[in-house]
C-alpha cells in the first residue's frame, strides 16, 4: 500500500503519495500557489480555492495527487465494475483509467482509483509503477508511423 500525506484547508483535503509520482511537473507548473517543491511542505492546501485545487489535481497523470471531500462516500463493493481504459503515454508510462486492483509480485493487493501510470521502460525503481525514470534513460517510442 502506498503511504500517504494528506493536506487539508478545512474543505478539500489532498492527498500525496510520493512513491507514485511520475515527476510530470503538471501540479507545480499550473498551481504554483499550492504546489510548491522547493518547500518543506511542499502543499499548500489553503493556496487557492478548492475548485481549483480539485480541477488541478483531476490532471495529474500517475494518481500521487487526489483529495478527498467531507461527502465522499465509499465505493459500492457490489457496484458493476466499470470498464478500464488503458493509454500508452508517448514516450512514457502505461496509463490505467479506472478503478482496479494491482497485485505484486509477492501477492499484496494494492487498490487504485481513478489512474494508474505503470512503467513500460523497465527501468522504474518502483515497479510495476512509472517513478519517472523514462526520462533519464530517453525511453522512445520511435517515429509515430
Ligand atoms: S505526477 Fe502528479 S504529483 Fe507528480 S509532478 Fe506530476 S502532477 Fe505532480
Ligand atoms: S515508463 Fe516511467 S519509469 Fe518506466
Amino acid at each position: 500500500m502506498s503511504k500517504e500525506h494528506t493536506y487539508t484547508n478545512g474543505e478539500v483535503t489532498i492527498v500525496w503519495k510520493k512513491e507514485l509520482c511520475v515527476h510530470s511537473t503538471k501540479c507545480w507548473r499550473g498551481l504554483s500557489s499550492v504546489f510548491k517543491p522547493g518547500q518543506r511542505p511542499w502543499i499548500n492546501a489553503e493556496g487557492a480555492t478548492t475548485d481549483a485545487i480539485k480541477a488541478q489535481i483531476d490532471l495529474c497523470p500517475s494518481g500521487a495527487l487526489s483529495y478527498r471531500l467531507p461527502n465522499d462516500v465509499a465505493p459500492d463493493p457490489e457496484a458493476e465494475p466499470e470498464s478500464l481504459r488503458i493509454e500508452a503515454s508517448p514516450n512514457g508510462p502505461l496509463l490505467v483509467k479506472g478503478a482496479c486492483t494491482i497485485v505484486h509480485y509477492d501477492g499484496r493487493e494494492e487498490k487504485r482509483e481513478k489512474i494508474t501510470a505503470l512503467c513500460r521502460c523497465g527501468a522504474s525503481a518502483n515497479k510495476p509503477f512509472c517513478d519517472g525514470s523514462h526520462r533519464q534513460t530517453g525511453f522512445s517510442d520511435g517515429p509515430k508511423p
